[in-house]
Formats: C-alpha cells, structure tokens, sequence
C-alpha cells in the first residue's frame, strides 16, 4: 500500500458540501455578544471628538470601545515581536489615524444586528492632516527597508558596469503592478472567549500558535494562556499569517463586556485594515550578447508601504537567482502612503518581480529576434548565482520541454500580430514559475487508539489547501492503517507546535513530524504483538512483520495476523503514544531551494475592441514528491487562475483624495469567473527533493500564480505586437497603445 501520491478525496469533503463544516464565526456560545468594527473616514489626521452617547442609548448596545475608554495595553499596544510576526496594531490607544478605514472604534450588541445599527449612529468628528496618497508623489522620499523578511535589501554581483559594455543589446523597461487586496471567501473573524486570565479565540487564522503568542504578547499575559482554535479556514493568501487590529479588539471587548464576542469584517474591512499587496513599480535594465547570453542584470524594485510599518514586496528575489547573469544589481526601495500595511499576499515578490523579469526577458528575446524559451535555455543557472550552491533539484529543463511540446511552442508565430482567425488576433506567450522551497520545525503525535483506529495531531492549519487530506494519507502511509481510520486533528495551539501555513512551508514541514510519530506508534504496536504470548505473531522476527490495514500481518506466512484493537485491549486497553519533532538540518547550508515550473499561455485578443481571453494554459511543475495528485492540480488551477486574473482584472482603486479604495466589494474588486477560465492542463514531474526532507516533499501553494501573468503578458504582445508593462492588462491599454 502505498497512500502518497495518491489522488484521495478530501477527507473534509464531505463535511463542507453537506454544511458541517464550522467556521470561526459560526462556533456557537451562550450568551455570545456580537462585535462591529467602526473604521475612519479620513486617510490621516487625529480624532477631535466621539460623541457615542446616541449608539450607548439603543437597545441591546453593551460597549461603545474607542480610544477614550478603552483598556490601556502594555507598551501602548505597540508590537512585543518584530513585524511581521507582531504588526504595529491599531488597538485604540491614542486618537491618530493613519489611513482611511483604520478602526477607531468597536460597538458591542446582544445581536449583529443592533450592533451595526449602533455603530452606524457612533458620531466622530475629525481633525485632517495631510495625506501620502499619490505613489508618484511620494516617490522622491523613499527610503530603503532594513533587512525585508530577513532577506538583503539590495545586492550587487560582477560588475554590472562591464556587463553593460560587454552587451550587444539593451532592455530597459518599467512595470508596474497596483495594489491589490486578498478577498477569501470567509472575511477576517474571530470569537473571544475569557474564562479568568485564560483566553479562548476561535480565529480565521494561517497560524494558531503564531496567533496565540502575538494576541499574548499584546496583552502582556503568558502564551500559554491563550488557546487559538482554527479547525478550518475559507481561504488564507497571506492575510491571515498575521494577527490584526480586529484580533486584539475582540479579546479587548470580550473583556471589557465579561461576555463572548464574535467580531467578523465586513467585505469592505478587507480593504485596508488586513493588509494588502502594494503598489510596485519596478525598473529593468538587461544586457546581452547577440547569441542571447546575458552580460548585466539591474532591477530596482520600488514598493508602497504604510505610514506604521514597513513591510517590502521582495520583486528583486526570482531575479537573484534564475539565470545564470555573472553582472548584476538589485534593490527594494519604500515609500511611504496613508495606506494600511501591506502584507504577504500569494507568492509575495515572486508575483510581481516574475511578472517583471519575465516580461524583460521576453522584450529581450524580441530585441534578438531570439525564440523566448530558448533565451531562458541559454541562461539556465544550473546552480544558483547569488547563493553558489548546487539546487537541492531543478527539473526545470524538463519542464521547459514537457510544456512546450504539449502546448505545441513550435507553433508560436514569431512575428507579432500575424496569427489571426477573422477578427481575433491570437498570440503565445511562455514564463518561467519559481518559488522558494521553505521549512521550519513542526511537531506532531500520533495515538493508536483501543477501538483500532488512530487519532494524529498537529497544531498545523488546512486554509481549504488540503492539509487534512495529505497528512491523512502521509499518516495512514506510515502507520500501516487505512485512511478512512486515521482522524487528523489541526487547527489548535495546545497540539504540538507546527509553523505558520505561509510561505508555502506546511507540507513540507509537518509531513516529516507526521510521518515519524506515525512509524514510531507502528513499531511500538508491533512491538506489543511481538512479546504477547497471545499473539498470533508472537515471536516473529521483527523483518517479518508489517501493519497492513490496521493489522499486524507477517510477511511470510499471511495467515498469521493481529488486529490493532485486539493487541492493544490485550495490553489492557491503554492507547499507543508517540510523538515527534521534525527539525530541519545544515540542508540550507548546503543547497538551495526552489520549485520551478514553465508556463505557456495562448490568448485571443478582438483585433477591435481590445477583449482578451485565455482559452488555454499549460503548465508543467517540478514541486518535489507531490503527496495527492488531486489537491496539488487543485493548487496549482487556483494559482493559476489568480495569475489570469492578476493579469487581466485585478486592481485596488485609491481615491487619491480621500485615501478609500473605490472598488471595495467583489462587483467592482475584478476576479475571474469560470466564464474567464478556459482550459488549465497542469503536469507535475513529481520528482522527491533528496534534501528537503524524509519524504522529498516541497511546498505547492504559492508558486501557481508565478510566471502565469508574465506569460500572458507576453502572449498579448504575440498577438498584438503591444507590450503592456501596467498590470491589469486591460482592454484600454491594447487598443490605445501604438504596436511597438
Ligand atoms: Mo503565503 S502569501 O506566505 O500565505
């Protein structure tokens, strides 16, 4: 028996068609008060007076929370922990604002309903500043951030002077990208849940014990008594890696009213006080030799910030290391607007830096008249040229291949605008995906249990990724069990510690944990089998015996065999612990990282009203072992279909005057719908890392909207000989632009 790999169901299917399923909001409580954020009007300034009395006077209102009457936190509420790990909150501890729908107060009611009625009648009465709105305008005071996620802010190989004189041809080029905003289906929520000094919060959240320990820190009370439950979670992205405002103020009224509180955003609160992904503007400069070897390689990346915190969109870290330029500079630069913080959002600076280098690379390719994929082929890094370390595994030849030969590159029209069908031009266009391939230390038990089932834990999370289903399988692999008998237990603080669902890192770094405490519990029941007079496979040798279906069997004479439950009540019913810790080693030391894959795109544009459609995509990846080959194409169909729309729909509109975004809902916030998709075909090489971890396995969530937009991009300019190098591609921008 084999489980990996396998295309299982999801084992919380069911559970979410037949409405089951139970969300951080829908976690009944007696006597449960409910919450409404009220957020500011103005981008920047202070709060001159509240006048609540009008919100205090209706029926059912408990608290009316602002600045004035709400409890002092420990250091002002400023964060305990680094960002982002601890975000500069907005907790009411003073009467600044700093952007527009930052919360300045939190009405409580006893139902959702009169609490948003209160907190409509909340009047506050303002003091304006000026504002940063205007990217262009406060351009010239940007700065350079300290260390960006713990990456090099700027860095510098060879000679990038040389590398320009030894080039035969130049690009020089600016893309820029708007700012956008993650929209799960489930809002931000939480309920808060005091019992004396122990805090229970049901929270939609990437990482239960990151959360625990930042609400903790906040309140200055010990992590350990703050229990954060997550069983499931509509959708993550990065919005939900930290713990915002809203988090903190739910526990702060919970206290304050000694009453339960549910405090879920509204869609409009998704714009602003949860992060979002800046605006870039990202400046390229290649060099290369007429046969395509590139000779110099500049990229400054310039990104918004807010006016609390910096938080950088890391562009220039696919272009440190996916060719093989010996000449090269990069830097990431801030500036500063009266905007909410921004934050991780899928693959955060592999989105957009890709979107860059690959639309680069592509004009480069045109300036050669050199076909695309064989520009990449000549620069292929065949170890990574800003670490110089051999990859862990890079397939990305085969993927290159594997995809062109399934899309059919070969029949790319190397002239731009001459593929046409009546009135729709149709263009191809190919780019690279790459993203970091990331691990931490998690934990994980596993529990045989005396009615022969097994019950596996890890305080991981399944953001709709489908964490269950794989650890299910990883576990059922490694206990000898089948999968319908293994209940996977996540989404608590209190079972052992597992990372963040960021960064792509989940199955990377739990499935070891699961797997080690899953084989241990195995050999501990074998063991039992073994030494029990009683035992149908009393006495065997150890190489003898294996578990197959919950059954401890013998190999060589299958008819003797020993069930779970029977071994175990034979022990005196006592269930069977182990648990584990997977650690990472000196691996990163040694290698590098990464994923990789290739995307070819075809697209048809109306050679008159600018329309573009994507009828088909393939991709190919090279992800490591991939642990169901189900909810990997589901990953990567997801991240596929956000790179579409990030391509050609996706654009937070600020209203440079007052500081909202105009388009704060999801009719006028532009996402594909099935109508946009057309056909995806993925492929995985589905080849084990050999230093990643026990089981080769890296992370699949993020690198699916990688390359995908530059691809389009590039398609577009196939077809219409226009290069658009402002994200969304729209229509306007095809029709009005002159063919270059
Ligand atoms: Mo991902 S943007 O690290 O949730």
């Amino acid at each position: 028996m084999n489980l990996l790999g396998q295309p299982l169901d999801r084992v919380d299917g069911l559970m979410k068609v037949t409405g089951d399923a139970r969300y951080a909001a829908e976690f009944p409580e007696a006597r449960l008060a409910h919450a409404v954020l009220v957020t500011s009007t103005i981008a920047s300034g202070k709060i001159a007076s509240i006048d609540a009395s009008r919100a205090e006077a209706l029926p059912g209102v408990l608290l009316v929370m602002t600045y004035q009457n709400a409890p002092r936190l420990p250091n002002g509420g400023k964060p305990a922990l680094a960002p982002p790990a601890g975000r500069h909150l907005t907790l009411l501890q003073d009467n600044e604002v700093h952007y527009s729908n930052e919360p300045v107060a939190v009405v409580v009611a006893d139902t959702l309903e009169r609490a948003a009625d209160a907190a409509r009648q909340v009047r506050i009465v303002y003091q304006p500043g000026s504002a940063a709105l205007d990217f262009d305008a406060a351009k010239p005071q940007m700065h350079a951030p300290d260390n960006p996620q713990g990456r090099e802010t700027d860095t510098r190989r060879g000679s990038f002077e040389d590398g320009m004189r030894g080039g035969d041809v130049h690009i020089d080029a600016t893309y820029t990208t708007p700012i956008e905003h993650h929209n799960p289906m489930e809002p931000h929520a939480t309920m808060a849940h005091w019992d004396g000094p122990q805090l229970t919060l049901y929270d939609s959240t990437q990482g239960v014990s990151g959360a625990a320990q930042a609400v903790a820190k906040t309140f200055g009370i010990p992590t350990s008594d703050v229990r954060v439950i997550a069983p499931l979670i509509g959708g993550g992205f990065g919005c939900k890696g930290s713990s915002w405002s809203h988090v903190s103020l739910c526990a702060m009224a919970a206290r304050q009213t000694g009453r339960p509180v549910r405090l879920a955003l509204e869609r409009p609160q998704m714009f602003g006080p949860v992060g979002a992904r800046p605006r870039t503007e990202q400046h390229f400069v290649l060099a290369a030799r007429r046969d395509g070897t590139l000779t110099a390689m500049r990229h400054d990346s310039i990104s918004n910030t807010s006016m609390i915190e910096d938080w950088t969109e890391t562009c220039c870290m696919v272009t440190r290391m996916l060719y093989a330029v010996p000449n090269q500079i990069t830097t990431h630069r801030l500036v500063q607007l009266n905007v909410g913080t921004p934050t991780f959002m899928r693959a955060p600076g592999e989105t957009t830096g890709s979107f860059a280098l690959e639309s680069a690379m592509d004009e480069l390719a045109a300036a050669l008249h050199m076909d695309p994929l064989a520009l990449r082929l000549k620069n292929y890094a065949d170890s990574d040229p800003q670490e110089h370390k051999p990859w862990s595994g890079k397939s990305l030849r085969e993927c290159y291949q594997i995809g062109a030969d399934k899309f059919g590159w070969s029949r790319r029209p190397a002239t731009p605008r001459s593929m046409r069908d009546g009135n729709t031009l149709i263009g191809m266009g190919m780019a690279t995906a790459t993203y970091p391939a990331n691990r931490s230390d998690a934990s994980a038990l596993a529990r045989i249990l005396p009615d022969g089932t097994a019950m596996v834990a890890s305080g991981t999370q399944d953001l709709g990724t489908g964490t269950y289903t794989v650890m299910t399988q990883v576990a059922a692999d490694a206990l000898g069990f089948a999968p319908e008998n293994i209940h996977f237990a996540l989404g608590d603080s209190t079972l052992p510690r597992a990372p963040v669902s960021g960064g792509s890192q989940s199955a990377a770094s739990v499935s070891p944990a699961v797997r080690d405490a899953a084989s241990q519990a195995r050999n501990q029941l074998i063991a039992l089998a073994l030494a029990d007079p009683a035992s149908p496979v009393h006495g065997l040798a150890l190489d003898d015996v294996t578990v197959e279906n919950g059954w401890v069997v013998s190999r060589s004479q299958p008819g003797k065999r020993d069930p779970a439950a029977a071994i175990i009540a034979r022990a005196g019913g006592q269930p069977i612990e182990a648990s584990a810790t997977a650690k990472r080693g000196d691996e990163k030391q040694k290698y590098s990282f990464h994923s990789f894959g290739a995307v070819f795109v075809e697209v048809h544009v109306d050679a008159e009203l600018g329309t573009i459609r994507v009828p088909r995509v393939v991709a190919v990846y090279d992800v490591g072992r991939v642990l169901n080959r189900k909810t990997a194409n589901s990953q990567m169909i997801g991240g596929l279909v956000w790179g579409i729309g990030a391509a050609l729909e996706e654009e937070s509109t600020l209203d440079t005057r007052y500081g909202r975004f105009t388009n704060a809902n999801l009719a006028e916030y532009h996402v594909p719908v099935n109508a946009d998709i057309g056909t995806l075909d993925v492929t995985f090489i589905d080849q084990p890392d050999p230093y990643i971890n026990s089981l080769g396995v890296r992370g699949i969530g993020e690198i699916g909207i990688t390359g995908v937009v530059a691809a389009i991009a590039n398609a577009v300019y196939n077809a219409t000989g226009v290069r658009v190098r402002d994200l969304p591609i729209t229509l306007d921008k095809v029709m009005h632009t002159t063919p270059v």
